[in-house]
This record gives C-alpha cells, structure tokens and sequence, in this order.
C-alpha cells in the first residue's frame, strides 16, 4: 500500500503540468479505497472454495458432511439411540429390519436381502422406489458419488473392530 502511493505520488509528481497532478489525484482517492473494499470478499472467498474443494476430494469428508441429512433420524455409535430411523451400528452385513427395539414397516421386515455397498447405495439412491411401503422419509441421494462418500463414512463409522 505504502509503496503503490509512493509510486503512484512518484508518477504524478513527475510531469510538470498542473492538469496531469489533478488527474493522477484523482485516479489515486478511488484506488486507495476499493483495494481494502475489495479484499476482504476475496478472502473469504478463497477460504470457501478451499473447503469445498477438501471435501471434493476427501470422500470421508464430504461424507461426514452429506451425513447431516440423516443425523436427525440415525444415530452411528455402539449402543446409539433409535430415533425416528434406527440406530446404524453394524448396519454392513445386517439383515434389514432386524435392530432390536425399533418398529420398521412390514415392508423393510420382510426384505430378505443383506446390506451391502450395493444394496445400501440402492436403498439410498431412492428409498421409496427401492421399498415400496417403506416408512424412511428421506428423498434420496441420486448422485453415485454422494452415495459413495457417504456409505465410505457410514461404514468407517458403524463396522466394529476386527
Ligand atoms: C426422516 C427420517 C430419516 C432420514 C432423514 C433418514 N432415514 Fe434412514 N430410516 C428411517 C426410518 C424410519 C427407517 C426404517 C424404515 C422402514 O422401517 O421401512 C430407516 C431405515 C434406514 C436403514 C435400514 C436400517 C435397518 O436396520 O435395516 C438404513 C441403512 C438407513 N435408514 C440409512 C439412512 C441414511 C444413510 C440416511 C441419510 C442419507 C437416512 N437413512 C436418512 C428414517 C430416516
């Protein structure tokens, strides 16, 4: 900053003619107040598009991040709660339907599947299409790679220690 007015005074002093001085005056009040303006945005700016691109690239972190949307009905831990959707612990390899004390519709309790990768990412790409009668309220995750990141994180989260 010091050094640019330096400069700019430099540039303006240098021409004799008085029109010049005003000119260059009058450029520099403008410049010197839109820099500080300018730059803060631009940093916040930069600070957003690095996160995001973190998340982009670090599929457990997006995942993390895409699993918000089922916070508010599943629980993760050993021992987690049931809320409105039951608790997720050792979902892999699980017949669905079958943590104790939750009421699942009669549709999920009849499923004779396993979960897996493939089966959880059917159900989670939309579950109402893949269950019919199911009761999960929950549109569902139409991009591969959502259900990828996510069901990385869920599995990281939910499979008990060999
Ligand atoms: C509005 C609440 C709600 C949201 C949001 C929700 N779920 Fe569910 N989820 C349920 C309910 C209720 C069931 C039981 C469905 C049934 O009985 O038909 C369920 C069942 C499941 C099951 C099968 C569990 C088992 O024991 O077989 C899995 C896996 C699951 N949800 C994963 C997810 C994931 C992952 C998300 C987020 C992307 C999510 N759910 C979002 C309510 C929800």
């Amino acid at each position: 900053m010091k050094a640019n007015t330096l400069k700019i005074l430099g540039f303006c002093l240098a021409p004799v003619a008085v029109l010049t001085l005003t000119a260059c005056g009058g450029a520099e009040t403008p410049d010197a107040q839109t820099t500080p303006i300018n730059s803060a945005p631009a940093a916040t700016k930069t600070a957003a598009t690095q996160t995001a691109a973190a998340v982009a690239v670090d599929p457990m972190a997006r995942g993390a991040k895409l699993y918000k949307r089922c916070q508010s009905c599943h629980s993760l831990e050993q021992g987690g709660r049931h809320k409105v959707g039951p608790n997720l612990w050792a979902i892999y390899g699980a017949v669905p339907g079958s943590k104790e004390g939750f009421k699942y519709s009669a549709a999920m309790s009849s499923m004779d599947i396993v979960w897996n990768d493939e089966t959880l990412s059917g159900y989670l790409e939309n579950p109402r299409k893949y269950l019919p009668g199911g009761k999960m309220a929950f549109a569902g995750l139409r991009k591969a790679e959502d259900r990828d990141a996510i069901l990385a994180y869920i599995k990281a989260q939910t499979t008990p220690a060999p």
